[in-house]
C-alpha cells in the first residue's frame, strides 16, 4: 500500500486546525509545492518551487519533514537530511518527467557520451540523480549551465523542453534526454492565442517546461516562483499562465485584485492544467501522514551517498550566485 486509500477521518474534525497541532506537538514541518491544492498550501509552514523545498529542507532544525508534493521531492529532502524523518502523503504521487528517465537506461545514455557533464533537472529519481553531476531546478538551470566551462560538453536530462529553452537562451548545444512533463508538454499554442485575443493586455506567463511554440508566446518564462515573482511585480493587471494551475492559488492570494487565467491545454488533456499526481496530496492524506509518521520516503545509503554530490554541488553553486 503506498497511501491512505480510504481510512477515514473522525467525523466532524477541523483538519486544517489537527495538522496544525500535531505539526507543533512531532516538531515537523510542512513543505509544500505551488502546485498541490490550495487548502494544502495554506497549512504548510513553507510553500515554493522545487529550488526553494531543496534549500528549505537541507536548512531546517525540524525532526519530521512532511513534504506536500511529488515523491522526487521527498526523496530530496531525504537525501539532504539522512537523520530525519520524510514524510509524503501519499507515495502514489509519482512525476511523469521522473519516469520518463528510468536510471539505467540515463546511465548507458550517459555511458554512449564519454567525457560529458551530466546535468539532470530535480525532477528525477535519487538513482538517476546518482548518476548525475550536477542537478538543476527551473531557477537556476541557466546560470548552472553557464557556469560551466563554455566548451564542456553536456548531457541534459530528463526534459527536453527545458533543455531546449536552456541551449536557446544560452547558445549550449546539450545532448538532450527525450523527455517531458505530461502536463507542461500539452499546452495550446492556438488556444493561448485565442485567449489573448480575448484579452490583449493579458501578459502570458510560461514555464520553461512547455514546448517551444508556447515557450515563444511568453511574456515571461521562468520557475514557478519567477512566475509569481513576475505577475506580483508587473503593472499588468491580466495573466494567461501557463503552468500547472495550482499556482494561480497563491498568485491569487498574493494579487488579489489581478485576474489570472489558466491557459488551456489541448485537446488530449481533460480541460484542466491539473498534475493529477500533484493533486493526490489531499488535508485528509496530510493528516493521516502526520497521524501515523507513514509513508516515509527512504533512499538506500548507497545510492544517497552517490545522489547527495549533484544535489549539494546545486545548492552550492546557487548560494554562490545568490539564488
Ligand atoms: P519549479 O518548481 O522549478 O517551478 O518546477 C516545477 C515542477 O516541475 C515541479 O515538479
Amino acid at each position: 500500500m503506498a497511501g491512505y486509500a480510504d481510512e477515514p477521518v473522525p467525523e466532524g474534525i477541523d483538519l486544517a486546525k489537527e495538522i496544525r497541532r500535531l505539526a507543533g506537538e512531532k516538531r515537523a514541518v510542512i513543505m509544500a509545492h505551488y502546485y498541490v491544492d490550495g487548502s494544502v498550501q495554506d497549512v504548510a509552514d513553507f510553500v515554493g518551487d522545487s529550488l526553494a523545498l531543496a534549500q528549505q529542507a537541507s536548512r531546517t532544525e525540524a525532526d519530521i519533514i512532511v513534504l506536500c508534493g511529488v515523491h522526487f521531492m521527498g526523496e530530496t529532502a531525504s537525501i539532504l537530511c539522512p537523520g530525519k524523518k520524510v514524510l509524503v502523503p501519499d507515495l502514489n504521487a509519482t512525476c511523469s518527467l521522473a519516469e520518463s528517465c528510468p536510471a539505467d537506461e540515463f546511465a548507458r545514455f550517459v555511458a554512449a557520451h564519454p567525457g560529458h557533464t551530466v546535468v539532470s533537472y530535480v525532477n528525477t529519481t535519487a538513482a538517476t540523480k546518482a548518476v548525475t553531476d550536477v542537478v538543476v531546478t527551473s531557477s537556476n538551470a541557466r546560470q548552472i549551465v553557464e557556469s560551466l566551462p563554455a566548451d564542456a560538453p553536456i548531457v541534459f536530462g530528463p526534459d527536453q523542453n527545458l533543455g531546449a529553452y536552456i541551449n536557446a537562451v544560452t547558445g549550449r548545444n546539450m545532448v538532450l534526454w527525450p523527455g517531458a512533463c505530461h502536463v507542461h508538454a500539452r499546452f495550446s499554442v492556438e488556444k493561448i492565442v485565442a485567449l489573448k485575443q480575448k484579452h490583449p493586455a493579458a501578459k502570458v506567463l510560461v514555464h520553461p517546461e512547455c514546448k517551444g511554440p508556447v515557450v515563444r508566446l511568453a511574456d515571461k518564462v521562468g520557475s514557478t516562483a519567477a512566475l509569481l515573482k513576475y505577475a506580483i511585480s508587473d503593472t499588468a493587471t491580466e495573466f494567461i499562465v501557463a503552468t500547472e494551475s495550482g499556482i494561480l492559488h497563491e498568485m491569487q492570494r498574493q494579487a488579489p485584485a489581478k485576474t489570472f487565467i489558466p491557459a488551456p491545454p489541448d485537446d488530449s488533456a481533460c480541460g484542466c492544467n491539473e498534475c493529477e499526481y500533484m493533486k493526490l496530496v489531499t488535508l485528509r492524506k496530510l493528516y493521516l501522514c502526520l497521524r501515523h509518521e507513514w509513508p516515509v520516503v527512504s533512499v538506500d545509503a548507497d545510492t544517497a551517498a552517490r545522489a547527495i554530490r549533484p544535489i549539494e554541488r546545486m545548492l552550492d553553486i546557487s548560494k554562490r550566485l545568490g539564488l
